[in-house]
């Protein structure tokens, strides 16, 4: 009887953690499921951008992108196929909810971009001076296509980043040192504007990492910005964040971004994320 116990548990325990979970709904009915659970000023504070996303500018991105995934392109003249985004080889489906995560043949730890970027080198031929590779942002590039293509297809994912590598919970680790950290004149940390409820800048009510139904919106990314007419990347978002701390630029898949890509994404565990998302 005991030992029985013993094997069940850790299903009924996987099972509760992605209970919330449904890959079938459509991302505004994710981000409803989350609105019928937790009172949120974040969660709720546009109801126009709720009402446009059935109409979403980045479904005609990730189509677009789906379009670059599977075109022979590069100097090896070869489809994204062949990418490993750590399910195996061109299995897409859940896979960037369970990033960034350990890749042996790297031996590091990497994100969706810096994973796509190994891809596009190492199977594609592509250099790092092609503007395939080098041009990060806007929704004409290549990497946001790409992105918000591979993204969406983890749409109603429960957050789930491995943390069975050494190098996995390290890298977690390493991320949580940084959102704590305050530095720079400001003396800001990540956690200065999101560690707490009822924190806003102007109309913006800021989203509070310690409550996971607020964070897996947080950090659904790829997302479009209405504001910037733009799809955006978490890349992007990293960046953004350090300069509203007026602290020093972070270079773009360096660890340091992945660590803290790796904390927030584990801080969101078990939520569904709603991808692609549609932002102020
Ligand atoms: C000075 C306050 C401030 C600090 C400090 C700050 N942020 Fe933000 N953050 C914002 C604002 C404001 C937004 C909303 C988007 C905007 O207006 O640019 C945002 C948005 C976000 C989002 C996406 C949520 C959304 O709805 O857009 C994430 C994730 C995030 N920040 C993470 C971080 C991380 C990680 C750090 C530390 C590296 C950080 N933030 C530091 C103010 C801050």
């Amino acid at each position: 009887m005991f030992n029985r116990t013993l094997l069940v548990l850790p299903v009924v325990l996987a099972f509760a953690a992605t209970a919330s979970a449904d890959p079938s709904m459509a991302p505004e009915e994710v981000l409803q499921s989350l609105i019928d659970k937790v009172d949120s000023k974040y969660l709720t504070q546009s109801s126009q951008n709720i009402m446009m996303m059935p109409d979403n500018p980045a479904y005609w991105v990730a189509e677009e992108g789906e379009e670059l995934f599977m075109e022979k392109r590069g100097p090896k003249n070869a489809s994204l196929e062949g990418c490993d985004f750590g399910k195996g080889p061109g299995v897409l489906e859940g896979a960037y909810t369970e990033m960034p995560r350990y890749f042996a043949d790297t031996g590091k730890v990497m994100d969706l971009e810096s994973r796509l970027v190994h891809c596009m080198m190492t199977l594609q031929g592509f250099s790092k001076k092609d503007a395939a590779i080098k041009k990060r942002h806007g929704s004409g590039s290549d990497m946001m296509k790409l992105q918000t293509y591979i993204g969406s297809l983890s749409n109603g994912y429960a957050w789930n980043p491995p943390m069975d590598h050494p190098m996995e919970t390290a890298m977690r680790d390493a991320g949580k040192e940084l959102f704590y950290r305050r530095a720079g004149t400001l003396d800001f940390s990540c956690n200065t504007c999101h560690g707490d409820t009822g924190k806003r800048i102007r109309a913006s009510v800021l989203p509070n990492i310690n409550v996971p139904e607020e964070w897996t919106k947080a950090i659904s990314w790829p997302a479009f910005r209405v504001g910037h007419d733009n799809v955006r990347s978490s890349q992007h978002r990293v960046r953004g964040c350090y300069w509203q701390m007026r602290q020093g630029r972070i270079e773009a898949t360096s660890d340091a971004s992945i660590a803290l890509i790796s904390y927030w994404t584990d801080a969101a565990r078990g939520q569904p994320a709603i991808l692609p998302d549609m932002k102020r």
